[in-house]
């Protein structure tokens, strides 16, 4: 059997929740360096926390958005993934949420007024809302329930949802940083990459 064949085969035997659990134990792991203030959480447990969660977020969207091209490019199969990635970067956006919220300005004045006066939480937030549609529709009784075309067009969020958290990231950074830019890249690459195939579709 070539790679390809070989990776699919030892994907087909990895259940997809696997990635639940391994990001509820990661959450869980940096939440316990936080509290104990361990290596780089020394300094300013709390940010640290908050940044890790916002960019593992970020990762895992991403991750997300590659599933169809390395199908299609590649004949890599994590599409039963797909799904279990989606919701853990739900889940880990919420805990980044909840970190900035309850330990960082610890008020809900405070979270409307940082809304309100930073682009870049305001970028932050909208994405957020994005997602949170597409985490409640991500089982099989909202698909029936929608219709698989409404469910696929409501889907369609992750793209915006996407771009605006890799624009909160290129916002909030101060000088210039490659790592933000390189994020925005590829989401919008990707995106770009997704666009283009829906258009050719239509034209076919
Ligand atoms: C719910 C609304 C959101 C709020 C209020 C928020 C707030 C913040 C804050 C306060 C920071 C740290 C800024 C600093 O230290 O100066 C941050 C960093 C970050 N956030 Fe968010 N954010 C939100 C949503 C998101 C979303 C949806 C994503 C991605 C999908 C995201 C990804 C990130 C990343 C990647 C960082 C920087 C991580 C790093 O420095 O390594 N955030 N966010």
């Amino acid at each position: 059997m070539d790679v390809v064949g070989q990776i699919n085969g030892g994907l087909r035997r990895i259940p997809a929740w696997t990635i639940y659990i391994v990001g509820a134990l990661w959450a869980g792991w940096l939440f316990w360096l936080a509290l104990t203030q361990q290596g780089h959480f020394r300094a300013d447990p709390v940010n640290v926390l908050e940044r890790a969660y916002g960019e593992i977020a970020l990762q895992l969207m991403i991750a997300g958005l590659l599933v169809t091209p390395l199908r299609k490019f590649a004949g890599l199969n994590f599409m039963k993934f797909r799904r279990a990635i989606g919701v853990t970067a739900f889940f880990f956006v919420l805990a980044h949420f909840l970190v900035f919220a309850i330990l960082d300005v610890a008020s809900l004045s405070r979270v409307v007024e940082e809304t309100i006066k930073r682009p870049y939480v305001t970028v932050g937030m909208a994405s957020f809302l994005m997602m949170i549609p597409l985490a409640i529709t991500s089982n099989n009784r909202m698909v029936k329930r929608l219709g698989a075309a409404s469910w696929r067009q409501l889907h369609k969020l992750t793209y915006p949802a996407a771009i605006l958290g890799g624009l909160h990231y290129l916002w909030l950074v101060k000088g210039f940083q490659i790592e933000p830019i390189l994020y925005l890249g590829v989401i919008v690459g990707l995106v770009a990459l997704r666009m283009n195939w829906t258009q050719s579709r239509a034209v076919a």
